[in-house]
């Protein structure tokens, strides 16, 4: 079948009961088909940096995939400022799920890091929702260019683990527009995915799964979309609402547990038939765009994909720190490898994007082949507190040796899926070693395993710092490469590095219970610490070189209201090939409103020999002065005259020059500008958020709902008795319970909520079951237990 021919007849064609299969997938993975027309079921799998395709498509099996080639984290990517070459990436993607029958690619995940504690910020791309769109777009291309779907997600405001599956992401339009969607709707437009999954969360009040402005008059009326919206895994609230809102495909599916649904509603009127044949439509639409790359007989080399693994790591490295030039690393000397991530790398983040790759490389080894090396731990990889014996010989290494190379990081469980962090620091083995070490050697360079900020303390007492993020299957040897000058630390921060915690504007605002308030608006990451002019550890756009380079003649070459085209010359001044990414922020003027300081609206990366000169152009269309005017429901332009500011970060402007803009629209009403320290008061925030705030405490006893997370329902013996069963379920296949996986589900059966227990138990405990419970737990014994009898005659 093709992407259109016979749609319309084939849907005319099957019954209300094929239609109503449809909706929902077959199992975990994979989706129904129609045998009787000959349309075909299709698999998907995860996810935004490797294929995860488990062996069975019954169960979920973290951990347990078939071999694929694990690519640098989507951190990292972003890291690299290159959309050409995360299209490159794409491309792999798309091949390997092709070879291995796999129809949909679940990522690329955009969602933008409004916190750097963020469990999943290492999937996701940059704080930033140009950069974030722009890397998501190229992925696309790439994976789609294999005649593979790409599924863009977490649709949308899914900025935090804690409490997923109920929170209620508050965020003001203006907020939503300018950043957390532009970064959706930059990727939808440069990457036009056949499919997009929405989030866990509620947003504004409505799950997203059921949100019919989000998941239609946004995402389809406005932006265009035309694929099939599929529901994060577990995500569906209520079936019909979902559909008629736009969410098409649940997942994961199991028995049909909703086809009856929604073939009753049908038949009841309360779904209208055009509802489900536009579904039905759209996945036909699916299957078309796929047929090619089900046809079989695709292969992809693994040695090529390793391979482009390990340039995407070295593009991605970022070099944060290099006084005297430590770096590069001449040949010769004595070096000591500190550091158990030298040997057993961290180089990938834990939950449903978790890789088993093919080949894993390990610094130590590519380091052994480069010097003279010697090794020390350092520090035990499951625990955080220090080892004296271990710390010891470290330090003993360390002062034998002319210059240390020292591995340090986040450890596993404190970068999983459903978790967010509690802190910034690293583990305090980790920041002792540093410590120690340093005292020991002056030489001593830091590399950094992590797949978001962390906290430096020890900053000034290193002369240099890598930031080598979770590097994939190949990044112990790429980053090897480039401390010996090898390959070139070619990446750029695509998040800021606050010096603590404490100086995110997020840290004081609720995440929870009920309601995450998002009251900093559209001051996220560096939009705030730049208005707030508060210092930062590493600036946004901050990356070091092992040459320089010189920026001059800035030009506009456009005023009015036609797109602005930025010019600016970049020369190579130093020794060495080397890339800069020139980033292009505009500067709204004073009348423009309450704007960020600046905001980054173009980049480019540019590759130059020694003295090489290339000019660079950055174009620049309306939309890159425009803010998001919500009484008028329109993108308005204020005219004005806006400094454009071209640098190597958000901090280093190079060169500025001025354009005059013609303004379409009014200025941005006023907000409190951000100061450093000071808080986004609630009551302020309501009027920005236009309507008064819900009450932010937890569900009372007797008042619990199908939603009400497991742990806030803790005063039933019901739910303890409940989750006492689980944990012992989950014992059975999960053997070490300090792993990632462990606590990630352990996360789950505290924060999901009784809805959830259709997936968790593959559909067993279905609506009328959980009803009964939910009646227990709320002290109604009789008509629970009604319930429950009821349910178990069906
Ligand atoms: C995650 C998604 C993932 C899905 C399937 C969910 O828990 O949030 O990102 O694609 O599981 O593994």
């Amino acid at each position: 079948m093709t992407a259109t021919a016979g749609t319309d007849q084939l849907v005319a064609s099957m019954t209300l009961a094929e239609k109503a299969a449809l909706c929902a997938g077959r199992d975990f993975w994979s989706l129904h088909g129609v045998p009787r027309l000959g349309v075909p079921g299709i698999l998907v799998s995860d996810g935004p940096y490797g294929l995860r395709k488990e062996h069975a498509t019954e169960q979920v099996q973290l951990g347990d995939s078939v071999p694929a080639t694990c690519f640098p984290t989507s951190v990292g990517m972003a890291s690299t400022w290159d959309p050409e070459l995360i299209e490159q990436v794409g491309r792999a993607l798309g091949a390997e799920a092709r070879a291995e029958g796999v129809s949909v690619l679940l990522g690329p995940g955009v969602n933008i890091k409004r916190t750097p504690l963020c469990g999943r910020n290492f999937e996701y791309y940059s704080e930033d929702p140009l950069l974030a769109g722009r890397m998501g777009a190229a992925w696309i291309r790439g994976v789609q260019s294999q005649g593979v779907g790409a599924s863009l997600k977490h649709f949308a405001a899914n900025n935090q683990e804690q409490r997923r599956f109920s929170v209620d992401a508050l965020v003001d339009e203006r907020a939503l527009r300018e950043v957390y969607l532009a970064a959706f709707e930059t990727a939808i437009a440069g990457g036009a995915p056949w499919t997009v999954m929405c989030a866990y969360n509620r947003l504004n009040g409505v799950y997203a799964s059921e949100h019919e402005w989000l998941l239609t008059r946004v995402l389809r009326d406005e932006w265009g979309f035309d694929g099939i919206v599929v529901s994060d895994w577990g995500a569906v609230n209520e079936r019909i609402d979902g559909l008629t809102a736009g969410l098409d495909v649940e997942m994961p599916g199991f028995g049909g547990h909703h086809d009856q649904l929604i073939i009753d509603a049908v038949n009841n009127g309360v779904l209208p038939v055009d509802v489900l044949d536009r579904t039905v439509a759209r996945f036909l639409t699916l299957i078309g765009r796929t047929a090619e790359a089900r046809a079989g007989g695709h292969a992809y080399d693994r040695d090529a994909h390793h391979a482009l693994a390990g340039q995407v790591a070295a593009e991605g490295t970022v070099l944060l720190k290099n006084d005297g030039a430590l770096l590069p690393l001449a040949a010769g000397g004595r070096i000591a490898v500190v550091g158990a991530f030298a040997k057993q790398p961290r180089f990938q983040g834990a939950g449903s994007a978790h890789i088993n790759p093919h080949r894993l490389d390990d610094a130590f080894t590519r380091l052994s082949e480069l010097a003279e090396v010697t090794y020390a731990p350092g520090y035990r990889r499951d625990s955080d507190e220090t080892d004296a014996a271990l710390l010891a010989e470290a330090v003993a290494a360390a002062r034998d040796a002319d210059t240390v190379l020292l591995y340090v990081g986040l450890t596993e469980s404190y970068e999983t899926e459903g978790l967010d962090r509690t802190h910034l620091r690293l583990p305090a083995s980790h920041d002792t070693l540093v410590a120690a070490v340093a005292a020991a050697n002056p030489r001593t360079v830091v590399v950094l395993h992590n797949g978001a900020p962390v906290e430096l303390p020890w900053h000034a007492d290193v002369p240099a710092i890598v930031e080598a993020y979770l590097g994939g299957q190949a990044g112990g040897s790429a980053v090897a490469d480039v401390l010996f000058g090898l390959s070139e630390p070619g990446g750029r921060l695509a998040e800021t590095f606050p010096h603590r915690w404490a100086d995110n504007p997020v840290h004081a605002l609720p995440t929870g219970p009920r309601q995450a308030e998002y009251r900093e608006s559209v001051f996220v990451g560096y939009r705030y610490y730049d208005t707030a002019g508060a210092d930062v550890r590493f600036p946004f756009g901050h990356g070091l070189s092992y040459t320089s380079f010189a920026y001059a003649d800035v030009t506009v070459t456009a005023t009015g209201t036609g797109p602005v085209e930025v010019t600016v010359t970049v020369t190579n001044t130093g020794e060495r090939p080397g890339s800069e990414v020139v980033q292009v922020y505009v500067h709204h003027p004073a009348a423009a409103g309450a704007r960020p300081e600046q905001e980054l609206k173009g980049f480019a990366k540019v590759r130059l020999a020694p003295g090489e000169s290339r000019t660079v152009t950055v174009s620049l269309d309306r939309r890159a002065f425009a803010w998001y005017d919500v009484a008028g429901a329109t993108w308005a332009v204020t005219g004005g005259r806006y400094e454009i500011r071209v640098g190597a970060s958000s901090r280093d402007i190079r060169a500025t020059t001025i354009v005059d803009v013609t303004g379409d629209g009014p200025a941005a009403p006023a907000y409190p500008v951000p100061a450093a320290g000071r808080q986004w008061d609630r009551d302020r925030f309501a009027v920005v958020f236009g309507r008064p705030l819900p009450d932010n405490t937890p569900d009372r006893p007797g008042a619990f709902t199908l939603n009400t997370p497991l742990d806030d329902m803790r005063s039933s013996p019901v739910t303890r008795l409940l989750q006492a069963f689980a944990r012992r379920q989950a014992r059975g296949f999960v053997k070490d319970p300090k792993s990632p996986m462990a606590l990630l589900i352990g996360a789950m059966l505290e924060e999901m909520p009784l809805r959830m227990l259709s997936m968790m138990s593959r559909g067993k405990v279905g609506r009328p079951v959980q009803e009964g419970l939910l009646d227990l737990v709320n002290g109604r014994r009789l008509s629970g237990l009604r319930r429950l009898v009821r349910a178990r005659r069906r």
